[in-house]
């Protein structure tokens, strides 16, 4: 059998990243890492309590090139042995997506191969199929699946019925879910990344310490709302201003507010997946690296007889890997389309 070997070049956001991912034949579940190399620009937009656009451009076309030579040296290859370059071409900042794109244009045509333009979150989606045997501590991933995809730009259900096959369940009507963590700590005085400081702090505080609200909307549908928990939480810290100088009442605080945001993505997830009937439920995104979500998920979902996948950390955020292997599977099928241009699409459905 055809053994495909493609290189993912992601650069939407925050990350740089480049891989080599193998498939042999067109099964996602054949999928196998060769190299992944990535970059975090975290200490370059840590001052600025978010990612600063211009600088993340910068910062990517500083470091692509490398990364690209990186992942193909771990892989042992030359690039003219890759059979196909595959490129996230959106959603996601501009200006980043123009210097993953060109880079891997530029690529692509020096070694006459296939450019493969991929979607951002159908790379997330991948990530399952990614797992090493012993990473994933129950049966190998297939479709149909429900994913929850969250991080710092998105918020969503998905049922991914097949490759290719995808039907949005429901997303954020206005904060992604790792905003709310974002601005929640600095509503609480933490720093950016807001979501590992929030979860930092939380850690042993009372849950139950302040009701927050739960906005669960309407129970077929499945959007999510974070901005009435926003300001309720900066209700809450200026109704207390005392008693939020002491320790262990911002760690009640801290506690209660992750746990409405948690809560409600558990249950919308568990929900929708018995609204299509899927077994199988993923998460990935940022706030997939959340412990208290993690273990709200674990018991939902055993509750519900749903087999949980839950990536390791670095395939839940952004990487090369998941975009090389949405490419290696849209090649093996033929489902791309070769002429077709290749500009980034920022905002993309
Ligand atoms: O996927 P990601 O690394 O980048 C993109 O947004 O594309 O996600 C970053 C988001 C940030 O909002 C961050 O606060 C959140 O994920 N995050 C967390 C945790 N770690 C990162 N949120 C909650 N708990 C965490 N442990
Ligand atoms: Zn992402």
């Amino acid at each position: 059998v055809l053994v495909l070997r493609v290189l993912g070049i992601e650069s939407s956001c925050d990350e740089t990243a480049c891989a080599v991912v193998a498939l042999e034949g067109d099964d996602p579940r054949a999928l196998r890492i060769v190299s992944d190399v990535v970059h975090t620009q975290l200490d370059v937009h840590a001052d600025y309590g978010g990612v600063v656009p211009e600088l993340a451009s910068r910062a990517h076309i500083q470091h692509i090139q490398p990364l690209m030579q990186a992942a193909l040296r771990n892989a042992d290859m030359r690039a003219d042995e890759l059979d196909a370059v595959a490129v996230t071409r959106g959603p996601g900042l501009i200006g980043a997506l123009i210097v993953g794109v060109s880079a891997a244009q530029g690529l692509a045509h020096a070694i006459g191969k296939p450019l493969l333009p991929i979607h951002h979150m159908e790379g997330h989606l991948m990530s399952p199929f990614l797992m090493a045997r012993d990473e994933s501590q129950v049966a190998a991933m297939e479709f149909p699946f429900v994913a929850l995809l969250v991080s710092g730009g998105h918020t969503l259900l998905v049922h991914a019925r097949a490759f290719g096959d995808y039907r949005l369940l429901g997303q954020t009507r206005d904060d992604a879910v790792g905003e709310a963590f974002d601005k929640g700590a600095r509503l609480l005085g933490l720093g950016y990344p807001g979501g590992p400081a929030v979860a930092a702090l939380a850690e042993g505080g009372d849950v139950a310490a302040v009701k927050f609200p739960r906005v669960l909307l309407d129970k077929t549908r499945f959007d999510f709302s974070f901005s009435g928990l926003k300001t309720a939480l900066r209700t809450h810290v200026l109704k207390h201003e005392a008693q939020m100088l002491e320790e262990t009442y911002r760690r009640d605080v801290a506690a209660s507010y992750q746990e409405a945001i948690v809560d409600t993505l558990a249950i919308k997830a568990v929900s929708a997946c018995r609204h299509v009937g899927a077994t199988r439920l993923m998460i990935a995104g940022g706030v997939g690296a959340n412990a208290r979500l993690r273990e709200k998920l674990d018991v939902a979902c055993r509750e519900a007889g749903i087999v949980l996948y839950r990536p390791p950390i670095r395939l839940c955020t952004d990487n090369g890997a998941m975009i090389g292997a949405a490419g290696a599977v849209r090649l093996a099928r033929g489902l791309f389309d070769q002429h077709a241009p290749v500009n980034p699409i920022p905002r993309w459905p």
